[in-house]
């Protein structure tokens, strides 16, 4: 699959998968309480016990629903990729799980993924789950193709609005009523169609099993709803656990009900010693009706809660956290019947309150970004370029670069083996390498990578205080079936810090694209390992004055995802193809004119503080002899060696090019 194709594939399923949570998440926190009945049940089916001040389901519902909605957004807006991918993944995996065990087991009707909003059954649940987990798969192996949409140092700040923002909406849904009803007793339905439907249209999920029975056991339900006074009802599915907060202004509700001419009863599915019990305590006069518990349950999410019927519409819903005041003016019988459209706005209000800052800070973290980007591209230094020493005759024009003089970025000299040395003959050279490097310190850091069989055996003889072992490839997958291939955990594993990963001859003979590299990449640095990452362009490409757009294809190809800390472990080396192992190196001058303009690359992606700190290696038919020339240039921090590392003392001879003459 071409690049461009796989990042239009990636995107779209991280929107996907972000969309599916974000939804999941916020219609769940829409309904908390409907959430927690359904997860009730699913404890009961594992024979999961807890004590009920707990509330367990409740504590599950808000958790789940929180976390649900906040990996959406990471997954929309690309933050902390790596780990969003690994939490997706699991995610999916316990979904697919639950999804297989309800198609055999049928342990719950409906699965409640989507909450009370969307019903599914056993099978659509487990394809949607398949899907979800699949997409999920995709995710996690090309967890980095997003472009985070905020920057690093503001996504602290969004996930803490977001994670603010969902848990009081699931707060404010428990103590008042949901905002949305997605059940059949909306506000606005009619029962007496729902019960008693008198038209041949209706359709199956619109019929009611709406039914209440006085204390006798005499069917009332067509009394009740077709009554031409407006109905109070105070719904109380267990009395035993009701709110006992409220009942003195129940009792007031009663009186001014039967003064304006409303009929008031109590639905309940409580025993009658309970309803004697609740009428003792509480001076209730109000009639009772019983109804089957899970419709009490459905109709309204509080214990009570009130709800007003006339002509056998709902009217108005009220939570026992706010019924309407006696005294206030407000209860007044007009006022009674909801506002239409009254929650749509609230709703649309707490939406506000989260996209409108949420917006906000996206753009003012990324106008800050990008300003930064600019004064990093600020040629502010460029002045001092011109006035500067000839070194800088040749360097293109357009080259920016932060500084002129050497900085104190790491120098780093770094041996690649490639395929040389037996074990013996390789364990005897690193030995007398650290014998040298231990009894004459070198002014730079030195490296040596090794072929992978090296690696156990010369880790434990090296001084690594005067010099580091690496490796000169690992693979781009993170373990399994791929025969022959080493992973990054293992080269980690024998001691080594670093590896040498896009090395041409890697990229030519082993087809190795910029897609396969950032897989490495991002591998290696996972694992804690420094990478010395080669880029260069063959002699066809600089005859044709391309060096440039291909150095930068490179770098931008395999290394951009990566955040600026993951940076940091990053070291460069420039390698003009036709200069390695063929005698032919590249001038000075050619040198530093194309290290500084990797320089002014790495500064426009990452920053000019990043791009100042990246140590940038030349390497090609480096030697003793021109080591001193090549490294006296401002933006050449060190070689990465070839054939001059397999002798200890061409080694030498190069590493004290750093040391002063
Ligand atoms: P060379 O190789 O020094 O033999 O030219 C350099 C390299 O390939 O890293």
């Amino acid at each position: 699959m071409s690049d461009r194709l796989l990042k239009i594939v990636m995107h779209v399923v991280r929107l996907m998968l972000g969309c599916t949570f974000v939804l999941s998440g916020f219609v769940k926190a829409v309904d908390p309480k409907g959430f927690s009945y359904k997860i009730d049940e699913y404890l009961q089916v594992a024979n999961v016990s807890f004590p009920d001040w707990m509330s367990l389901p409740l504590v599950l519902a808000v958790t789940i629903s929180c976390a649900e909605f906040v990996l959406g957004i990471y997954l929309l807006l690309g933050l902390r990729r790596r780990f969003t991918a690994v939490a997706t993944l699991i995610v999916c995996m316990v979904f697919a799980i639950i999804s297989v065990l309800l198609v055999i087991f049928h342990p719950v009707h409906d699965c409640g993924c989507f909450g009370e909003f969307i019903s599914l059954t056993d099978v659509q649940t487990l394809l949607k789950n398949v899907v979800l987990l699949a997409l999920a798969i995709l995710l996690m192996r090309n967890p980095q193709v997003a472009k985070p949409l905020v920057p690093e140092g503001w996504q602290w700040f969004v996930s803490l609005y977001t994670c603010v923002f969902i848990f009081v909406f699931c707060l404010r849904s428990v103590y008042y009523l949901p905002l949305i009803d997605f059940r059949q007793y909306k506000i606005g339905a009619n029962l007496r169609d729902m019960v008693f439907p008198s038209r041949e249209d209706i359709k199956p999920e619109e019929i009611s099993d709406f039914m209440v029975l006085d204390t006798l056991g005499e069917d009332q339900t067509a009394q009740l709803l077709f009554d031409d006074k407006p109905t109070m009802l105070i719904v109380a599915p267990l009395l035993s656990d009701a709110s006992q907060g409220v009942t003195e202004q129940l009792v007031v509700i009663d009186d001014w009900c039967k003064d304006n001419g409303y009929a008031i009863y109590c639905l309940t599915a409580s025993p009658l010693a309970d309803v004697r019990e609740w009428c003792y305590y509480n001076d209730a006069r109000y009639p009772f009706l019983i109804a089957d518990h899970t419709l009490l349950k459905t109709m309204i999410r509080s214990n009570p809660g009130l709800m007003l019927l006339r002509d056998g519409v709902i009217r108005n819903k009220w939570s026992c956290n706010n019924l309407p005041e006696i005294e206030d003016a407000s209860f007044d019988e007009k006022k009674l019947e909801a506002e239409a459209g009254g929650n749509g706005k609230i709703l649309l209000k707490i939406l506000m309150w989260y996209l409108l800052p949420m917006l906000l800070m996206i753009m003012l973290s990324n106008l800050i970004r990008g300003k930064k980007k600019k004064n990093a591209q600020n040629p502010k230094v460029f002045d001092d370029l011109k006035e500067d020493s000839n070194d800088t005759d040749d360097l293109n024009n357009n080259i920016i670069t932060t500084k002129k003089t050497k900085t104190m970025r790491k120098k780093i000299v770094a041996g690649n083996w490639k395929m040389n040395m037996t074990l013996q003959e390789g364990v005897a050279l690193a030995k007398e390498l650290n014998e040298i490097l231990v009894a004459d310190k070198p002014n730079c850091g030195v490296v040596i990578c090794t072929p992978f069989i090296h690696l156990a055996s010369i880790a434990p003889m090296l001084d690594t205080s005067v010099i580091k072992l690496g490796a000169e490839n690992c693979a781009d997958k993170e373990k399994g079936a791929y025969t022959g291939e080493v992973s990054a955990a293992m080269v980690k594993s024998t001691g080594a810090e670093y590896v040498i990963l896009g090395h041409s001859e890697r990229r030519a003979y082993y087809g190795e694209t910029p897609e396969i590299l950032k897989e490495k990449v991002n591998l290696a640095l996972a694992n804690g390992l420094k990478v010395i990452f080669c880029i260069g362009e063959v002699l066809e490409e600089r005859e044709a004055g391309k060096q440039n757009e291909v150095v930068a294809a490179q770098l931008k190809g395999s290394l951009y995802d990566l955040t600026a800390e993951q940076f940091a472990n990053i070291v460069l080396a420039y390698e003009p193809v036709w200069a390695i192992g063929t005698g032919k190196t590249a001038t000075a001058d050619q040198a530093e004119e194309m290290h500084a303009f990797i320089r002014a690359e790495i500064a426009k992606q990452f920053g000019a503080e990043v791009a100042e700190n990246t140590t940038i290696q030349y390497g090609g038919s480096c030697k003793p002899s021109n080591a001193k020339e090549l490294f006296a240039k401002p933006d050449v921090d060190g070689g990465l060696i070839g054939g001059a590392s397999l002798k200890a003392a061409d080694f030498k001879g190069i590493i004290d090019a750093w040391k002063p003459a």
